[in-house]
């Protein structure tokens, strides 16, 4: 038989497969009571079974917002992605009224694809899960190793790794891959602060699981060969074995009276409230949400850095000026310690604005606890909520001409809209990562712009959005050392 035709006769047969397995992944759920509701949000639930799903996840997740913004309502729209009814809440005021009422009237919520991989977040939107989720919470905050006390301790070590990195993988390189080199390099840190593993062997063979997560997170659940999904499986499967020989390496060594101070230590070492420790699936799944949580959104800041930065010398002149004003109040050879990085303003003004026009995280979903009213419309409980940085950060009513790369945005002197500007969500739920992400990009920041000058090899690379931005050729730069004349 011919290739075309064999082809031909297989083809409709593995839609008829795609379309089954589809329809059990979301028709089969109970839906939520909505008919009987009044006044729901406008909108629209899109296709039967797949809902806008398509479009939410593969399309450009701003233009999915604005235009239903524009189409239904500024404030709240109707949509069905990835098997839930969900409403959107959008603008300042939407994130105002979101991050106000956490555990009011919302409470956390992790699409299918999360559930799964992350074993600890479990299935349904059940009481039991809710408080399993609050607890997981409280043990990326209270003990306070992410709180800024905690981290002026991992500064200088931080900024001797991304030393290391430079003079490894960058120094002596004409052309290199930014994204390739700021994943290694984020996972490095994660790494050494999480799991107090420096082996760089080990480390690289954790990146491609990592990366296969990321995707997977963002894909949909369909398990089978071939699917990103199914893919993304094997990874958090070898990632929780290898989690699991770190966490029996580091008790032996704590047996052995080796004193430590990473994230891994601490949940081996805490109790709950009847003093029970957790147990080794259970510290293994968090640890791996936390590398997850912080790996991909640093690297990817640092990346759209490179990116922007690489297109603007004037920005760049700006930045190496306040570089080396940091630099020349140290003495030679001495590390980043807190007061140096207070001084980076100018630095972090730039990466706001990176964020702004490319966000590595674009928003998350809550779980609706009781009806509520929102702009006058009627949401049930049990609907899914998502907000999304994309509903105010390209909006001319808060950021005069939105695509112009612009840092003095955040000035002092100009105070924008409140909650207009949220690239770390905020209220309880604020990303607990948000001061390690700070320390470490505005370290990468001095090491890079020290050292470098550089250009874009494709200015005109495609951005794929697959919920994150990611380059379609990770970024290839030209590297060129420093011109000590450039100040
Ligand atoms: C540029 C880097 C980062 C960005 C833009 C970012 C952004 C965000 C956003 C928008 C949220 C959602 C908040 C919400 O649901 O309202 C979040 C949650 C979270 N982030 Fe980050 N993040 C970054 C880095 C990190 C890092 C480095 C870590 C870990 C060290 C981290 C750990 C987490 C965790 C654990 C949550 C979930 C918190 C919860 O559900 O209560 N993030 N992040």
């Amino acid at each position: 038989m011919e290739l075309s035709s064999l082809v031909s006769l297989v083809a409709p047969i593995l839609l008829l497969v795609l379309f089954v397995i589809l329809v059990a992944t979301f028709a089969l759920r109970t839906e939520p009571r909505s008919s009987s509701v009044k006044g729901l949000p406008p909108g629209n639930f899109g296709w039967w079974v797949i809902g806008e799903t398509l479009e939410f996840m593969f399309g450009n997740p701003e233009n999915f917002v604005l235009s239903r913004m524009r189409k239904y309502s500024p404030h709240i729209f109707k949509t069905k992605i990835m098997g839930e009814e969900t409403a959107v809440i959008c603008g300042p005021e939407g994130n105002k009224f979101l991050f106000s009422n956490e555990q009011k009237l919302f409470t956390a919520f992790r699409p299918q694809t999360t559930q799964k991989l992350f074993r600890s977040y479990q299935s349904a939107a059940t009481a039991s899960v809710q408080i399993a989720r609050e607890e997981e919470t409280k043990v990326f905050r209270s003990p306070g190793f992410l709180k800024p006390e905690a981290l002026v301790r991992y500064l200088d070590k931080m900024d001797a790794i991304t030393q290391q990195q430079m003079k490894k993988y960058w120094e002596n390189r004409d052309q290199v891959e930014a994204f390739t080199l700021s994943k290694t390099l984020t996972l490095t840190l994660a790494c050494r602060f999480f799991l107090g593993i420096d082996e760089p062997e080990r480390i690289s063979l954790l990146v491609n699981h990592f990366d296969d997560i990321t995707v997977g997170m963002h894909s949909l659940p369909l398990d089978f060969p071939g699917t990103g999904f199914y893919k993304a499986n094997k990874a958090a499967k070898a990632i929780r074995r290898e989690l699991k020989e770190v966490i029996k390496e580091k008790k032996a060594a704590m047996v052995a009276g080796a004193s430590m101070q990473d994230v891994l230590c601490h949940m081996i070492v805490a109790t709950d409230e009847a003093g029970k420790f957790m147990a080794e699936t259970e510290i293994a799944d968090k640890i791996m949400g936390l590398l997850v949580a912080g790996y991909s959104t640093v690297a990817t800041a640092m990346t759209f850095f490179m990116k922007y930065v690489g297109e603007r010398p004037d920005i760049y002149a700006k930045i190496l000026a306040e570089q080396l004003e940091v630099e020349s109040g140290k003495k030679a050879g001495k590390l980043l310690e807190w007061d140096d990085i207070q001084k980076m303003k100018y630095s972090w003004n730039v990466m706001c604005e990176v964020m702004r026009l490319t966000p590595a995280l674009q928003g998350t979903f809550r779980l609706a606890l009781s009806d509520f009213t929102y702009a006058g419309y009627t949401v049930p409980k049990g609907w899914k909520i998502y907000w999304t940085v994309s509903t105010t950060n390209k909006n001319p009513e808060y950021f005069p001409e939105p695509q112009k790369f612009d840092p003095s945005r955040y000035d002092e002197g100009n105070k924008l809209p409140a909650f207009a500007f949220v690239p770390f969500g905020g209220g309880p739920r604020t990303c607990p990562g948000k001061e390690y992400a700070r320390l470490a990009i505005l370290t990468f920041v001095h090491n890079v712009v020290k050292r470098f000058e550089w250009e874009l090899v494709n200015p005109k690379e495609k951005i794929v959005w697959r919920m994150m931005p990611t380059p379609a050729n990770a970024l290839p730069i030209r590297l060129s050392p420093r011109h000590s004349t450039t100040s």
